[in-house]
């Protein structure tokens, strides 16, 4: 069983070595609580998009839950370093590197990790990507590719974990899907399809899987401090003299709690509903959005008095 994290799947494109971990992954890393719950000991895990941002903080949750974990993503590199520091902590973790748009390397990724370590009892279907437009000017190329990464890849990922998990008469799924598949902002007309799609899926799933033994829920992250989010901040903070870090306090500060959420708040959450303490959750979309949802967007004159917030900052600003 590798513990290394030098796997190299039969039938996948080989993973290119091992890179130093850049700042970011190391402090997700760093930041997840070491004395997690051992919900997962003797499981085996499977998590998506695991290289980065929310997938990565739920591959080093569900491992300091002493689960094993294959880690799925189509940064090799980043992978790579991933699976060093779990195997450093002396967990076990397999690097799988895949596109999960996919058909045949989701199915031999999901093979190859069982070959590995055996079984599969977890999934996180989290793997996604963020693109901008509207349908004035989003491409059918583009709105495939959202589609597609964001969507398709959810139900192969379900698809080829399910035999697996309905053999065994239990399992669960947890899809990361978004605060976008309740409301939108404006211009991300396939981003916010494709999560919408999610908690269709999710309750598809839930309701056909349950008499086997296999639950499925769906979490709903506002916005979370990731590569992916500070990407955004990048492209959107233009000309402003303060900045992306100035736009990603903006953003944080349009939900109610008033700040970012972090990758490792939503992979705590994802391990809640992944372990058996959410025994009986099945087809729920969970909110990890500080209350962003639950917010209309235009306050009444005064409405801050006797809330204790800060008046001067609006409900939504303008991102
Ligand atoms: N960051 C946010 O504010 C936020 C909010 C709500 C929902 N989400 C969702 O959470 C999920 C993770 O987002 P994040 O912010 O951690 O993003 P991220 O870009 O920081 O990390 C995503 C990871 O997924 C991988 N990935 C993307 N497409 C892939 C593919 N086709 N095959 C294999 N790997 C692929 C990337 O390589 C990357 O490592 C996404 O589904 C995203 O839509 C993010």
């Amino acid at each position: 069983m590798p513990r290394e994290g030098r796997a190299n799947p039969g039938g996948l494109r080989p993973t290119k070595g091992v890179t130093l971990l850049p700042g970011e992954a190391a402090r997700a890393l760093d930041a997840a609580d070491p004395s997690a719950p051992p919900d997962f000991a003797g499981r085996v895990a499977l998590v998506t998009g695991a290289a980065r941002g929310i997938g990565r903080a739920s591959a080093v949750r569900l491992h300091r839950g002493g689960a094993a974990v294959a880690c799925v993503d189509r940064d090799a590199p980043m992978l790579d370093g991933l699976v060093h520091q779990i195997a450093a902590e002396g967990g076990q973790a397999l690097a799988l590197v895949c596109d999960v748009a996919r058909d045949a390397e989701v199915a031999a990724a999901i093979t190859r990790s069982v070959q590995a370590f055996g079984r599969l009892d977890v999934v996180h279907a989290n793997a996604g990507i963020q693109r901008y437009g509207t349908a004035l000017d989003v491409t059918e190329a583009q709105w495939d590719e959202v589609m597609d990464c964001n969507v398709k890849s959810v139900f192969l990922t379900a698809r080829h974990s399910l035999p697996y998990m309905v053999a065994a008469g239990r399992g669960a799924i947890v899809v990361t899907a978004s605060a976008q598949a309740f409301a939108t902002q404006r211009n991300v007309v396939h981003y916010s399809t494709s999560k919408a799609a999610l908690l269709g899926l999710t309750r598809a799933l839930a309701v056909d899987h349950a008499e086997q033994g296999v639950r499925v829920n769906a979490v709903c992250p506002g916005s979370v401090d990731t590569p992916l989010l500070r990407a955004a901040a990048e492209r959107f903070s233009g000309d402003r003299p303060d900045g992306p870090q100035a736009l990603l306090t903006a953003w944080g500060r349009s939900h109610p709690m008033g700040r970012l959420c972090t990758p490792e708040e939503v992979a705590e959450v994802v391990a809640f509903l992944l372990s058996d303490r959410a025994a009986f959750i099945t087809g729920a979309a969970v909110p990890v959005d500080g209350g962003l949802v639950a917010q209309l967007g235009a306050d009444l004159p005064d409405s801050h008095a006797g809330t204790g917030a800060d008046p001067k900052r609006g409900a939504h600003p303008r991102l």
